[in-house]
């Protein structure tokens, strides 16, 4: 009997929402022929199962065990093609989303993987950080330092080893698009690492990769192996490493020094600089640390050119953002798009408004430390300049929709009881404000205090703001500010009279 191939994500998401009590369901069978793929993001559609029929590829979706029937006999599919939430994106790092097996090499190749590398071999280091200029690319990790200065400072500083670090921490709650990259395109980011590698002379790479994340370890491990099987892990004629290490469990481990720390073996504590890293990072050694989409990001650019990702996105932010829509609306997924469409239009084209129509109250973009949007200031375009003019972050591109039975003062208060359990402890201002701030917040709920404590709660903000070691500190006064001035009745009538 002919067998039907059809193709079923092995994301952790999708393997969540169903993905993977279908493969137990269909494994044994002699009809079907099951290819475990990357997924597409379009989580709210998941499970998901595809099938190329002759001229288009099928999807059926929110599949069930009892849907097999139909979908062998190849009715009521729609093409993928079809499917606003992908069609609308611009897919150039998440391309082979959905469609390729993640630890096939051969798949990687065909897609035109390691053609940057390729390229990158055949130019000399400077003139890679050369091309890393041009296209202009800024970190994704959240601090949106422009790439190549970090790639010029560790490449020309005289050291006997460098090291690349790849930051897969992924501490911010509401992302996910690094642990995608790790478990369903490894090769990328592997290849992104080794062409840092070549620019910055480096010997040998790790990857610091959240604790919770197994079946991305388990799929770098694999995919480390394959490449390095097949040859490609050297730099210069040289063996280049790659070690994947477990992450120490903590949000501050994913801030680069605390993770240099970690890595080292010690507990994950905020280290001052300068020295920055890419001067004197690991073991004391000039080391850049990145984060994985940004890894992921640098082969279109050696293999496409510079000057092609440049010109995409806005004048300050240029190529695509993956963002990661998540909370009360009724489309969450990933969604790679040039910088510019405003918040608004992500919500509404992406996410398709609210989920079981409820009211917008709040929304908050990049994470734990980012500062809360009304429905008055979605207007915003998504790019880095505006949110900092803003006083906001874009961070790793998470995005959180709250609906309108959000308590905001107990959201502040989570928040700040987040940070004061996750300081490192090593500057005052955040190990001991932070403690204040959410005591502040709590008698605040309890009734307990008056409008001077709300004065004295943005007066620590502004100097947790000031005089923080590193971001942690520093930015968790945002999302409780910016809740006081959106939001001032739910805090001012709460206060002691
Ligand atoms: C508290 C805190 C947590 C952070 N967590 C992460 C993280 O999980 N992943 C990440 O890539 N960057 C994280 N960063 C940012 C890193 O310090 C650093 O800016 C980043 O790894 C640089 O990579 P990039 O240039 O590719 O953005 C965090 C920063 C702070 C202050």
């Amino acid at each position: 009997m002919s067998r039907i191939r059809l193709y079923l994500s092995n994301d952790t998401s999708s393997c969540a929402a169903g993905a993977e009590r279908l493969a137990e369901a269909w494994r044994q069978r002699s009809d079907v022929e099951l290819v475990r793929t990357s997924s597409r993001g379009a989580f709210y559609l998941e499970p998901m199962v595809e099938r190329e029929s002759p001229e288009v590829r099928l999807a059926w979706c929110q599949v069930t065990a009892d849907d097999l029937p139909k979908i062998l006999a190849g009715n009521g599919g729609i093409p993928v093609s079809t499917i606003p939430f992908l069609s609308r994106q611009t897919r150039h790092t998440f391309v082979s989303f959905g469609v390729t097996e993640p630890l096939s090499l051969e798949a990687y190749l065909a897609q035109g993987g390691f053609a940057g590398l390729r390229a990158a071999r055949q130019v000399s280091p400077s003139a890679i950080i050369q091309e890393i200029k041009t296209s202009r690319l800024r970190g994704r990790g959240g601090a949106a330092f422009p790439v190549w200065k970090k790639w010029e400072v560790a490449a020309t500083t005289t050291a006997d080893r460098k090291y690349v670090v790849a930051n897969a921490d992924e501490g911010d709650a509401g992302t996910y698009c690094d642990r995608m990259i790790m478990e369903g395109d490894p090769f990328r980011l592997i290849e992104g690492m080794l062409i840092c590698a070549r620019a910055i002379g480096a010997s040998a790479g790790y990857i610091y990769c959240r604790q919770e994340y197994p079946a991305a370890r388990a799929s770098l491990h694999a995919a480390i192996l394959a490449a390095d099987t097949a040859g490609w892990l050297e730099s210069d004629g040289r063996p280049f490493t790659i070690e994947v290490v477990s992450g120490a469990g903590s949000y501050v481990c994913g801030e680069e020094t605390a993770l240099l720390e970690s890595l080292e073996g010690r507990r994950g504590v905020v280290r001052a600089r300068p020295p920055h890293p890419a001067q004197s990072g690991l073991y004391g050694q000039p080391t850049i640390v990145s984060n994985v989409l940004t890894f992921a990001t640098i082969p279109n650019i050696l293999a496409r050119g510079g000057a092609w990702h440049a010109s995409l996105g806005t004048e300050g932010s240029r190529g695509t953002i993956a963002l990661q829509l998540g909370g009360r609306v009724k489309q969450p997924g990933l969604i790679e798009i040039p910088f510019g469409l405003t918040l608004r239009a992500v919500l509404d084209q992406f996410g398709q408004g609210m989920a079981d129509g409820a009211r917008l109250k709040a929304v908050q973009v990049g994470g734990p430390l980012g500062s809360l949007f009304t429905d008055a200031q979605l207007d915003i375009p998504i790019c880095f300049d505006a949110f900092a003019k803003a006083d906001a972050i874009l961070g790793h591109g998470g995005i959180v929709v709250f609906d309108d039975e959000t308590d905001i003062l107990e959201l502040s208060r989570h928040l700040m009881a987040f940070v004061a359990d996750e300081s490192c402890g090593k500057c005052v201002p955040c190990r001991i404000g932070s403690l204040r701030a959410r005591e502040i917040l709590e008698a605040i709920q309890q009734g307990q205090a008056t409008a001077a404590d709300l004065s004295l709660l943005t007066e620590l903000g502004d100097t947790m703001k000031a005089t923080s070691l590193c971001g942690l500190g520093a930015r968790a006064p945002y999302p409780v500010l910016s809740a006081l001035e959106q939001f001032p009745v739910e805090f001012r009538s709460r206060l002691r009279s």
